[in-house]
């Protein structure tokens, strides 16, 4: 067993009936738990009693209102089939994908797997989908119950490198930037790749250029960074950011890193390679929101995303800088009512502090209203 000097909370209070679905769901293999898990939203949210609502949850994020700032992150809905069913669940808003220009199977199973001491999930999957076009064409069909934006990441083949793998995420990119959407984020962190993250901000600054040069409707840009990035790597990717009027950062991805697990070494050695997220992963993503907001334009926006599980957890990411949050593991522990759950205790937060998510803003950085 490994140390706890990690500091996290114990487990969410958990509500009975999901409990015993969960023993259930954590009986089954963890990719076809989540298969099932998606089969099933649409009719979980027509049986849902609503989403929690209060003005005091309201935020922009590149300019458009989202009515609370609890999303959905990307990986959960890859396929982009649940956009008309996901407001019933109380998220604010929805990243839809990773898609890629090509469909591809993603990486030899297994290749999800539970921590479930750790509260937390190692994934390599490899960017699995039905591809942008199949995707982009769902999107155009579908209604939408919320802001949705669409996530891209190259094709993960490995003949798909160098400027391939830019003219790939620009053929995405050409798919989706006719459709509705309140953002599109560039994925630029999957370290379940061929290449894992990337590293080359002239790689960065090609695809970045391009996917600019082709967005005709000015649709708000993010970028997805990753918390294993070295301050470096991070003041290179906000350098290109910056030069190519990118709208924001979506902080972050996965890490690979294992310090501090409750699991016990053997087993976590034994799973091998992939991205951790969930609880292990929230000092390391708030970290990189602390980071990047120290250097990022006073008009890019953050959307913070990593381990976050509770209101507190929302709380501390909106205090130190970010727009909105996303979450994906916490709804495998804390189940299909967790957004509605979180913006409670977060609207129960910032009314003892007299405070609206607008005013929370980044206020850690200057001490003001968290006093
Ligand atoms: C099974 C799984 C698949 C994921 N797939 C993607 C993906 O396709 N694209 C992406 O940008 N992030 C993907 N992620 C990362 C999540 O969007 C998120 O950044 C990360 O899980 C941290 O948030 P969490 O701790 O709330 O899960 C995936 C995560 C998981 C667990």
């Amino acid at each position: 067993m490994n140390g706890h000097t990690d500091g996290r909370q114990e487990s969410i209070s958990v509500p009975f009936f999901y409990r015993w679905l969960r023993s259930l769901l954590f009986e089954m293999d963890p990719e076809e738990a989540h298969t099932l898990a998606v089969q099933l939203a649409p009719v979980a949210a027509a049986m849902s009693h609503g989403a929690f609502q209060d003005p005091c949850l309201a935020t922009t994020v590149a300019g458009v209102n989202f009515a609370n700032p609890v999303g959905l992150a990307a990986g959960f809905d890859k396929n982009g089939r649940l956009t008309n069913c996901l407001s019933k669940f109380g998220f604010g808003f929805a990243e839809i994908g990773s898609i890629t220009a090509q469909s591809t199977i993603g990486n030899p199973k297994p290749r999800l797997f539970r921590l479930v001491e750790d509260e937390a999930v190692i994934n390599r999957l490899g960017l699995n989908g039905d591809g942008a076009s199949v995707v982009a064409q769902r999107l155009e069909g579908a209604g939408f119950s919320l802001p949705v934006g669409v996530n891209i990441a190259k094709t993960n083949l490995p003949t798909v490198k160098g400027e391939k793998g830019v003219a790939d995420m620009l053929q995405s990119f050409e798919c989706i930037r006719n459709l509705p959407l309140a953002f599109v984020t560039l994925n630029a962190s999957c370290p379940n790749t061929h290449e894992g993250i990337m590293q080359e901000s002239e790689e960065l600054d090609q695809m970045l250029a391009g996917v600019q040069r082709l967005n005709e409707r000015r649709l708000p840009v993010f970028l997805k960074l990753s918390p294993d990035s070295t301050d470096e790597l991070l003041e290179k990717f906000v350098d290109s950011a910056c030069k190519y009027g990118i709208r924001g950062y979506v902080l972050g991805n996965t890490t690979t890193k294992r310090d501090g697990l409750r699991t016990a070494s053997n087993t976590v050695a034994s799973i091998g390679n992939g991205g951790l997220s969930g609880k292990p992963l929230k000092q390391k993503a708030l970290d990189l929101v602390k980071r990047v907001y120290k250097i990022k334009r006073g008009e890019q926006d953050i959307i913070g995303c990593g381990g976050i599980f509770s209101g507190a957890d929302a709380f501390d990411f909106i205090a130190h800088g970010a727009n909105a949050v996303e979450i994906y593991t916490g709804l495998i522990y804390g189940g299909p009512d967790l957004p509605c759950r979180i913006n409670r205790q977060l609207a129960q937060l910032l009314k003892a502090k007299n405070l609206t998510v607008a005013t929370l803003l980044g206020s850690a950085h200057t001490k003001k209203a968290l006093a």
